[in-house]
C-alpha cells in the first residue's frame, strides 16, 4: 500500500493519518480473540491497571503467530518506509486494552519524549501505527490527537510516575492549552481494522473508559534502521534491541491466519 500525495501532505501538515478500512473485520477477528488470551496470561510483559484489569501487553509479536504477522504486514510497514525513505525495525509493540469499565487515562504526552529520554533515540524518525481491534467510539477512551503539535519538536515534560500504572513523560496544562488553541483536538473513531498513524512528536492522550465497550488497539512503533536506539534503559521487551529491518509478509497473510484460526476453533 502506497500513500498518495494528499495523504503524504496531510501527514506532513497535521502529523496524523487515518485509514478507516485498512483491514477487514475478517482479517482482525482472530487477533481480537487471541488478545483476550494474552491479557489473561501471567507474564511480565502484561501491565495491569491499579485494579488488576489489563492495560497493555508488550511484545506479543515475539510469541504469538497472528500478532507476529501483523507486525510484518506490508499495509503497515510500507507507508512508514515511504515516509522515512528507508527500512524500519520494530522498536516497540503493544496491545493496549482500555478495558471496559476499568481502562485508565493516558495523560497528554509525546511518544518521542520517552524514546529520547529513556531509550536514547537520536531523532523522531519512529512512527506509531495503531490498528483498531475493537470499534473505537467517541466514548470508550479513544485516542485524542492535537493536530500540528508535532511542529513544536520535543517539548519539556515531567516524569509522571503516579497517575497511572505506567510511567510516562507528560506535558503540563499550560502547554496543552496553548497547543489546543492552535490545533484543536481530533478523535479518529471507527470499526475494527482501522489504522491510524501519527508522528512521534504529535501530542496525544486518552481518557478513562467507563463504558461496557472495551477499546483494544495494537500499536507498532516502527523506527528507521539508521535511527536505532543508543542508550536503552528499558527491558528488551519494551524497547527492542534487534535492529534487523522488517521483511514484510504477503498481503493476504493475516487473512489466511484468521481463516486457519477459525477452522481450528470449529474442529
Ligand atoms: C499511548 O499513547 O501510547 C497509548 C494511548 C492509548 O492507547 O490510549
Ligand atoms: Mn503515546
Amino acid at each position: 500500500m502506497k500513500l498518495n500525495d494528499t495523504q503524504v501532505q496531510q501527514f506532513k501538515s497535521d502529523g496524523w493519518l487515518f485509514m478507516p478500512d485498512a483491514f477487514s473485520m475478517e482479517e482482525v477477528e482472530a487477533l481480537r480473540q487471541e488478545a483476550e488470551g494474552i491479557y489473561a496470561a501471567n507474564r511480565p510483559e502484561i501491565w495491569r491497571e491499579k485494579n488488576g484489569a489489563p492495560r497493555t501487553a508488550f511484545a506479543a509479536h515475539t510469541y504469538n503467530e497472528g500478532f507476529g504477522i501483523l507486525g510484518r504486514h506490508p499495509r503497515l510497514v510500507k507507508p512508514v518506509e515511504q515516509l522515512f525513505g528507508e527500512q524500519v525495525y520494530m522498536h516497540q509493540y503493544k496491545i493496549n486494552a482500555k478495558a471496559k469499565f476499568d481502562g485508565d487515562v493516558w495523560q497528554w504526552h509525546q511518544d518521542y519524549g520517552t524514546w529520547l529520554r529513556d531509550d536514547g533515540m537520536p531523532e523522531p524518525r519512529a512512527m506509531n501505527i495503531a490498528v483498531f481491534l475493537d470499534e473505537v467510539f467517541t466514548y470508550n477512551g479513544p485516542l485524542m490527537l492535537i493536530p500540528k503539535s508535532q511542529h513544536h519538536g520535543n517539548l519539556p515534560a515531567g516524569h509522571d510516575l503516579g497517575t497511572t500504572s505506567y510511567p510516562l513523560w507528560t506535558l503540563d496544562h499550560a502547554t496543552v492549552e496553548k497547543l489546543c488553541a492552535e490545533g484543536g483536538i481530533v478523535v479518529p473513531v471507527g470499526k475494527p481494522g482501522g489504522v491510524l498513524m501519527f508522528h512521534g512528536n504529535l501530542v496525544h492522550g486518552s481518557a478513562g473508559n467507563i463504558t461496557p465497550y472495551s477499546r483494544k488497539i495494537v500499536y507498532l512503533t516502527l523506527n528507521a534502521v539508521s535511527n536505532y536506539i543508543r542508550k536503552p534503559t528499558h527491558p528488551e521487551w519494551i524497547a527492542h534491541q534487534d535492529f534487523t529491518p522488517i521483511m514484510p509478509c504477503a498481503d493476504d497473510a493475516l487473512l489466511q491466519y484468521s481463516r486457519k484460526h477459525r477452522r481450528q476453533a470449529a474442529a
